[in-house]
């Protein structure tokens, strides 16, 4: 499989300068999108992705250009969709149903337009154009007789459809008569549309699959196909299938033309008054550049709608227009669909590797030939767990369905059936019993745990690696210069052998000559291997030092007074870290109980664990009743913190740190005692102009981020709620503001803007 077929092929087509050689490749696309539209159309089971399918059609067309000789009438360029079906009743269209040409990039939908507003020559300023999004269904054709549906038909070859009636009359959206006033029934019309399945009817219909134990549809698209070219309308009436009407056919009026229809928004009105579903989301803008903010609003959008798309259609909404620019032999010229990048596609599974993280879970992630998806390319996917990799029946070797959602994680969805057995390689998957990054036998951390974990938690080195990452990180340590790679160069360096860091308690101990040797080998950002040179070899980085440089001068200077010139200087890397590091150490406490890495305990309970106990030495000598009275702690942290402190070789980290200073207390802390005391009398525990007080913040504040505006709250005594109820004391509303503000009112609990916020803070 081609790692990017739209870059390949295209490289392919510039290659081919001998009309033979152009013909022989042509007749191998020919055969290839002919299989893609029998899979596609008319078995509903696409063998490749969409976007292979777009990259295959472009390079016949770009054949075509270069040897118009090849543009023959049968090409499955001239063609549309698939030829008429199987099994139901061929279904003549009254006007053929065309198709839409596409393009895949801002400056292809700019030129389309100038194209066609230069052969409108408009005299009025811009051109108005129909913005329509794209639905990930399949083409219906209804028509209706004086007001009453006589038939649905599916799209076929453009001329001849199947007949699929029957399934059309179950879609309850889709009016069995024509509503509204009957004197705007045209004697007979063609509506075209879009039939679909909406994403949550989707889910629901999966969800149900799958717990009565069957596997569930791949996507919304080729289930909506499925279902509406069932036999039996039974069972396409239970799947909650959809339209909207994005067209129209034939058109004749019983009593001469209809007054007012002038543009397709027209149509879409008159519809819309007769009942027909209408797309929500259609607009009517005036010059290109609006449609241009649609495709982008959508770009971001694409998961905030009702249904999967896959575009923008744009159209010229007048219809004289639509007219005078006309058709080609498959696709009008006065419409243009926009299509995104891909976001499922196809690629092969190479091999399937354990990751092992902080807390020692180990993670199989599929490494993949690197495809292009949803804009970035993407070589890795994680498979969760052993059982995971069994439910997608994915083998290495496997031609897979990768999906990225919008900014969501990469995933794979299963094997391409139809691709099972073309010749590559296939061996099964199994877990491994080791850990691979130290060799120690994994095990469920408690029985029925599916997730295999390594024991080795003291000294695994990724086990270190992720903990030593996790202490630099904001919402602990706060150590910029601590991040993964410097995190990766201490605990696993190439050279020395022996890390700096065999576990965590020696953080604060490092030195300046412990960290200049150090060498890593590069890692592929997504892969994690090895980056080689062109001799076999690693490529290596020195993190921690640089070589140095001399002015021939002062080379001269330092040589005459004997001096030894150094051939390496520490980088500014390793004098921030040791900087930084000796900052850490007079940290809130609550920070540096985070840097210890007790399971469930981050940034809130370490709070409220610092707040009350006031040192580590107070939380460590507490009794689990004891941590788990305080409030926003709870028996099941208690239970782990207690459980900590009792594993001997966390004793040594606490010891190592306290030894190197690290303060572990908070400056004129009264102590546990003081606190419970305070508590009993009444008076207010922590002072502060928002002592006792719940603030929820919703909606963005323009000088504080949601963590900033947190912090503050607690830094004024008060406590930061996320969701508002009766007992909530302010409501702080910034821009975009959701329903908290709504439900704010409702309770009639105090509203506040951001200045009046800032001003309680400063009291
Ligand atoms: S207009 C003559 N508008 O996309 C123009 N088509 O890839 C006919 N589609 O065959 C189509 N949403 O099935 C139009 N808003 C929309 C659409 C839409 C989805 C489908 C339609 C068409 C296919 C072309």
């Amino acid at each position: 499989m081609n790692a990017n077929p739209v870059l390949t092929d295209i490289r392919l087509t510039a290659a081919l300068t001998t009309q033979e050689a152009a013909a022989r490749r042509w007749t191998e696309l020919r055969a290839l999108v002919e299989e893609d539209q029998r899979a596609y159309y008319q078995r509903d089971a696409p063998m490749v992705s969409d976007a292979e399918y777009d990259a295959r059609m472009r390079e016949l067309e770009a054949l075509e250009a270069a040897w118009p000789g090849l543009a023959v009438a049968d090409s499955p360029t001239q063609r549309i969709g698939g030829s008429a079906g199987t099994g139901f009743a061929p279904a003549d269209h009254v006007e053929r149903m065309l198709s839409l040409d596409n393009v895949f990039s801002l400056d292809e939908l700019r030129a389309w337009a100038s194209k066609v507003e230069r052969e409108l020559v408009e005299e009025d300023a811009e051109t108005g154009f129909l913005s329509e999004v794209k639905i990930d269904g399949l083409a219906v054709a209804l028509l209706y007789e004086n007001g009453v549906l006589k038939r649905g038909a599916t799209r076929g070859d453009g001329r001849t459809g199947e007949d699929v009636t029957a399934n059309v009359r179950t879609i309850a959206c889709i009016p069995e008569r024509l509503g509204g006033d009957p004197s705007t029934h045209p004697a007979l019309v063609e509506i075209r549309g879009e039939v679909f399945m909406a994403n949550a009817d989707f889910d629901r219909l999966n969800a149900e699959l799958v717990a009565a134990g069957h596997a569930p549809y791949a996507n919304p698209r080729n289930t909506a196909a499925g279902s509406l070219r069932q036999k039996d309308p039974a069972v396409t009436a239970s799947r909650h299938l959809r339209m909207y009407a994005h067209g129209i056919g034939a058109l004749h009026w019983a009593h001469g033309e209809h007054e007012n229809l002038d543009r397709q928004s027209r149509a879409y009105e008159l519809f819309a008054g007769w009942g027909i579903p209408v797309s929500p989301h259609n607009r009517v803008v005036r010059g290109v550049e609006a449609c241009l903010d649609m495709v982008e609003y959508y770009g971001k959008h694409r998961h905030d709608i009702e249904h999967d798309l896959d575009g923008i259609v744009v159209k010229i909404d007048a219809l004289a227009d639509q007219q005078r620019l006309g058709v080609t032999s498959r696709a009008p010229k006065w419409a243009i669909a926009y299509k995104y990048p891909p976001e499922e596609v196809h690629t092969r599974l190479l091999s399937i590797e354990v990751g092992v993280g902080r807390t020692g879970r180990a993670t199989p992630y599929a490494v993949m030939e690197p495809v292009l998806v949803a804009g970035s390319v993407v070589r890795q996917a994680t498979l969760h767990n052993q059982d995971v990799v069994r439910a997608k029946g994915v083998r290495i070797g496997d031609v897979v369905v990768l999906r990225k959602a919008g900014d969501v994680i990469p995933e794979i969805l299963g094997p391409v059936a139809a691709l099972a057995d073309d010749g590559f390689p296939r061996s099964d998957w199994v877990m491994p019993a080791h850990c691979p990054e130290c060799g120690t036998a994994l095990r469920p951390m408690k029985d029925g745990d599916v997730d295999l974990r390594c024991p080795n938690a003291r000294s695994c080195p990724a086990q270190v690696r992720g903990r030593v990452e996790h202490i630099g990180s904001r919402g602990c340590l706060d150590i910029e210069a601590l991040g993964a790679v410097t995190a990766a160069a201490l605990t696993q360096p190439s050279v020395p052998d022996v890390p700096p860091l065999v576990t965590e308690a020696g953080l604060f101990d490092l030195t300046l000559e412990q960290l200049l040797p150090i060498e890593v080998v590069v890692r592929d950002a997504e892969t994690g291997a090895p980056v080689e040179e062109n001799d076999g070899t690693h490529r290596r980085r020195t993190p921690f030092r640089k070589r140095a440089t001399y002015t021939k001068a002062g080379r001269a200077a330092a040589l005459q007074d004997g001096e030894v010139l150094p051939e390496w200087v520490p980088a500014a890397q390793a004098v921030t870290l040791l900087d930084e590091l000796e900052r850490a150490k007079t940290k809130d406490l609550w920070r540096q109980v985070v840097a210890l890495n007790i399971r469930h305990v981050g940034p809130v309970a370490a709070r409220a664990l610092a707040d009350w106990f006031g040192s580590l030495a107070e939380i460590q000598a507490a009794s689990v009743e004891e941590l788990s009275a305080v409030e926003g702690v709870g028996p099941t942290i208690a239970a782990e913190v207690a459980a900590w402190f009792a594993e001997g070789w966390h004793g040594d980290i606490i010891d190592a740190w306290r030894l190197a200073g690290v303060r572990f207390a908070t400056p004129g802390h009264p102590g546990p005692e003081a606190m419970a005391a305070n508590l009993a009398s009444g008076s207010s525990v922590v002072d502060g102009p928002l002592a006792g007080k719940t603030v929820v913040v919703t909606g963005s504040l323009e000088n504080y981020t949601r963590d900033g505006a947190k912090e503050a709250i607690i830094q004024a005594g008060g406590k930061a709620a996320a969701s508002v109820s009766k007992r909530t004391d302010y409501v702080v509303i910034g821009a975009n503001a959701g329903s908290k503000a709504a439900k704010a009112e409702a309770l009639g609990v105090p509203i506040l803007d951001e200045a009046q916020f800032a001003a309680l803070l400063q009291r």
